[in-house]
């Protein structure tokens, strides 16, 4: 089983993390009129900055670049573009973290095309090896440190991810998968998380439940 290394990311951290990024903004001396949201990651993070900073202009562009959790899905696009005429505008652009870093370059070249008066960018997490570099992170991740952030926006999409893979080798319970989940993603998900996880892959039709163990279909 090849695994990769996960963290649980809790509230407090995202928290912790805003703190530390709005501190950043204000003692560069940055003072946006609009917040833009980086979709999907960056909607929380986006919506947080907004009530903390009191900037009720918070709008959406979506990037799409990661497929199955961990994934990268080809190159990054652009699928929503900005609604909304930011011309003459100081613009914040915000997303949960940069990776690759294509998702944040697209969308700052996009938003830079239409005219703000400034631009800048933000994000909580800032892995070394990106390409963009944000104006604003709350926090590095040196690049042998690379880690999949399950965020708390993020945790069955990502769960019922790695369970599929792991039930690709494996039929499991709720205690071997707790178990896998240790050894080889570093994290110990809740017994109520994994068996929320598993109940929507039931619903949907993905596995089955023979008594205590689980499998694929
Ligand atoms: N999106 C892109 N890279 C990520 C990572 N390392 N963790 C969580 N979400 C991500």
């Amino acid at each position: 089983m090849k695994g990769f290394r996960c963290m649980l990311v809790t509230w407090k951290n995202i928290e912790d993390w805003v703190s530390e990024v709005i501190k950043k903004i204000e003692l560069d001396k940055y003072n946006p009129e609009v917040i833009i949201g980086l979709a999907r990651g960056g909607l929380v993070p986006a919506r947080l900055i907004s009530d903390r900073m009191q900037i009720k202009d918070l709008y959406a562009v979506k990037t799409e670049h990661w497929g199955i959790t961990a994934t990268p899905d080809g190159q990054a696009r652009i699928t929503q573009t900005l609604p909304i005429n930011i011309s003459g505008k100081r613009v914040l652009v915000v997303d949960d973290i940069t990776d690759t870093g294509q998702s944040l370059s697209l969308a700052v070249d996009h938003v830079k095309n239409m005219g703000p008066s400034e631009l800048k960018s933000a994000t909580l997490l800032h892995i070394l090896h990106s390409k963009y570099i944000p104006d604003y992170y709350a926090d590095v991740v040196p690049e042998d440190k690379w880690t999949w952030f399950i965020f708390p926006w993020n945790v069955y999409e990502d769960l019922t991810n790695i369970t599929l893979k792991i039930m690709d080798e494996n039929q499991v319970t709720i205690e071997s998968l707790q178990d896998i989940y240790e050894k080889y993603f570093q994290i110990k998900p809740k017994k109520s998380q994994l068996n929320e996880t598993l109940s929507i892959l039931i619903k949907k039709g993905k596995i089955v439940r023979d008594g205590k163990i689980y499998k694929k279909l």
